[in-house]
């Protein structure tokens, strides 16, 4: 099996390692850990990079923030580990239990877009290039609570002014929204790819707007995180994923990439290969509260090792003759033929009767074969 390089771009969440297992039903399981042994075991593991919410690294006051920034730019020259994404806490503290950048609330909005500016600020100084929204709270329980339209303009607003600042100050850094039905809201604004590819179309500069898909917020909706995906990239707005596990409909696991719809997971870094996706493959997946640290550094190598898996077991598929057959018969190249041929019009097209739609409602396409030979190199029967 392989071993992880800082070639393969893996990074992980300071709040996924660091969570220390308390959710609302029940404690921490585990101690707090410290940035500069995340940074450490990480880089040991073999991961490149590392990603944070400004409250992951000094917390809400942000009483010792040029400490924690120190120690951990200390950390960083020790390693070689660098900062690629970087986010903000705009769900945790009460002030925004109705949203932060769409709160009710104008004073919380604007503090909220201070907490944001001030943090790309630091972004920069660290030379991320990707700054994340996920807007957990931005939403609603009640639909008599909170107008949607008008959400919406002060998100627009929002994004608007922070793509004037990174602009204005010569930043090198774009935006990439995530997308997320549920939880902690009732409702989330933007809830999937789709929704979020339809407001960034709305902004001034939406080059500068891009996503940040997470495995399991698409499933949580049923929805499939690969068609999402290849959607993003079609549309040239993948600038950072989210890579996790989830078990269908429910609540958000955040479990190791691979231990949740493992075929689709097979399938997504097919895709992200095969496309040549060259950004952060960023773990937001949460060490079970069963574990212990030890559990922690295991679940951390296990995300890595599923996707090195999957990549050379993606390569199998696509070099195996028998493989390369079955998508010939299923079409699957066929289908990057334009439909009509060069100069062809719509009157050419009228005129042709050369087609038996009988005949061809009698082909076979064999994509249950042809799944099932990428079940078996998955499984490595192969
Ligand atoms: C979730 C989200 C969060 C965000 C992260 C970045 O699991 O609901 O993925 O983990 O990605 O907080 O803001
Ligand atoms: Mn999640
Ligand atoms: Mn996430």
């Amino acid at each position: 099996m392989s071993t992880p390089t800082p070639a393969d771009k893996f990074s992980f969440g300071l709040w996924t390692v660091g969570w220390p297992g308390r959710d609302p039903f029940g404690d921490a399981t585990r101690p707090d850990l410290d940035v500069v042994e995340a940074v450490h075991r990480l880089a040991e593991l073999g991961a490149y990079g590392l990603s944070f919410h400004d409250d992951d690294l000094f917390g809400f006051a942000a009483t010792e923030r040029e400490k924690q920034i120190g120690r951990l730019q200390g950390a960083l020259q020790e390693t070689g580990l660098v900062i690629p994404m970087v986010t903000t806490n705009l769900f945790s503290h009460p002030v925004f239990k109705d949203g932060g950048l769409t709160s009710n609330d104008r004073g919380v909005r604007r503090f909220a877009l201070r907490k944001v500016l001030r943090n790309i600020e630091l972004a920069a100084e660290l030379g991320a290039k990707v700054y994340v929204l996920w807007g957990g709270r931005e939403g609603s329980e009640y639909d008599t609570a909170k107008d949607v339209r008008a959400a919406l303009d002060r998100y627009r607003e929002a994004m608007n002014l922070l793509t004037q600042f990174v602009t204005d100050r010569g930043y090198d850094i774009r935006f990439a929204l995530e997308p997320k039905p549920n939880e902690p809201r009732g409702d989330i604004l933007l809830p999937t790819i789709g929704h979020a590819l339809g407001f960034i179309s709305t902004l001034d500069q939406p080059d500068l707007v891009g996503l940040n898909p997470e495995v399991g917020h698409e499933q949580m909706a049923g929805l499939n995180f690969v068609h999402g995906i290849a959607q993003a990239l079609w549309q040239g707005k993948l600038f950072h994923i989210d890579l996790n596990g989830q078990r269908g409909i429910k609540y958000d696991q955040d479990l190791v990439f691979g231990h949740g719809d493992l075929m689709n997971a097979f399938a997504l870094v097919d895709l992200l290969e095969s496309a040549g996706y060259d950004g952060p493959r960023h773990f937001d997946y949460k060490p079970s509260r069963t574990e212990d640290i030890t559990g922690v550094w295991d679940s951390a190598r296990a995300n890595m090792a599923t996707y090195l898996l999957l990549r050379d077991r993606a390569r199998a598929f696509r070099a195996d003759p028998e493989v390369q057959e079955a998508l010939a018969v299923a079409g699957v190249a066929e289908l990057g033929k334009p439909t009509l041929n060069a100069g062809e019009s719509y009157e050419d097209l009228m005129k042709d009767d050369s087609f038996d739609p009988d005949k061809a409602g009698e082909r076979g396409y064999g994509f249950v074969r042809l799944n099932q030979l990428a079940l078996e190199h998955l499984a490595g029967a192969r």
